[in-house]
């Protein structure tokens, strides 16, 4: 479904990913770990083919898309054309906007004909707490619920493939359970997923591959399992 050959990119000068490959076939959840600056957060952005100048610039390689190339492709059609949905670091939900307003915006990439009941239905039997308080202006809601509303929204975009930006981040152990749980279910409904996470225990568990990212390189990858009894993952990421 996806898959990027030899990336590099940069930042004006310096250059992030240093010619990374690695493929999402459709059904499977992959997730990609590594520590702080490794290169997660930019090898997102640069599939989601977002504006500069916070997105790096494409110097060399490919990001192959159900068979085509994403690279001359403007970020408005990979999200309502090629309907690959983007939950970004931090959660940039509409704060004055009540959590089912938030929810309605997003479903401006959906087709006429689709059905936007069953949309808000999904999103609400995953999250029955965004349910609760769909009223709720979402700057009120909690960490984790805000969470759940970057992720519920990027549901209501009617993709079938999403990629999510540490979505454990700042979530109670609890929650944090929860809202794999729910990327699960996700995943059993057809969606296709590329998880990026620094909690590399949680995301190996339940991710089918992944790769490891370390500073703009793929360092190891191989199933969850393989990776979370590989000797030097489990020394560098897994604590010991
Ligand atoms: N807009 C930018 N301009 C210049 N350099 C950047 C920019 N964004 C990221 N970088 C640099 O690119 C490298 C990779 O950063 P990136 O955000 O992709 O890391 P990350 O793996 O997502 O880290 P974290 O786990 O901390 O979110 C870092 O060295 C970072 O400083
Ligand atoms: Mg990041």
């Amino acid at each position: 479904m996806l898959e990027i050959k030899d990336l590099k990119v940069r930042y004006g000068n310096i250059e992030a990913l240093h010619g990374i490959s690695f493929t999402v076939d459709k059904g499977e959840i992959v997730t990609l770990i590594g520590a702080n600056g490794a290169g997660k957060t930019t090898t997102l952005m640069s599939i989601a083919r977002l504006p500069r100048p916070e997105a790096p610039t494409v110097i060399a390689g490919d990001i192959i898309y159900d068979g085509e190339s994403l690279l001359n492709v403007s970020p408005d059609v990979v999200v309502a054309e090629k309907r690959i949905a983007l939950v970004p670091e931090g959660r940039h939900i509409f704060g004055n906007l009540s959590v089912q307003e938030n929810l309605q915006i997003a479903t401006y990439a959906l087709d006429k004909d689709a059905n936007v009941k069953d949309a808000y239905e999904k999103v609400y039997s995953l999250f029955p707490r965004l349910y609760e308080r769909r009223k709720q202006r979402s700057e009120s809601l909690s960490g984790g619920e805000q969470q759940m509303l970057a992720v519920g929204r990027a549901l209501m975009t009617g993709s079938n493939f999403i990629m999510l930006d540490e979505p454990s981040m700042g979530l109670a152990p609890v929650l944090v359970y929860d809202m794999f749980k729910a990327l699960r279910q996700m995943n059993e409904e057809n969606m296709t997923i590329l998880l990026i996470e620094q909690n590399a225990k949680i995301a190996l568990e339940f991710a089918h591959r992944g790769y490891v990212i370390d500073t703009g390189e793929i360092v190891a990858s191989g199933t969850g399992k393989e990776l979370m009894e590989n000797p030097d993952v489990k020394k560098a990421y897994l604590g010991g």
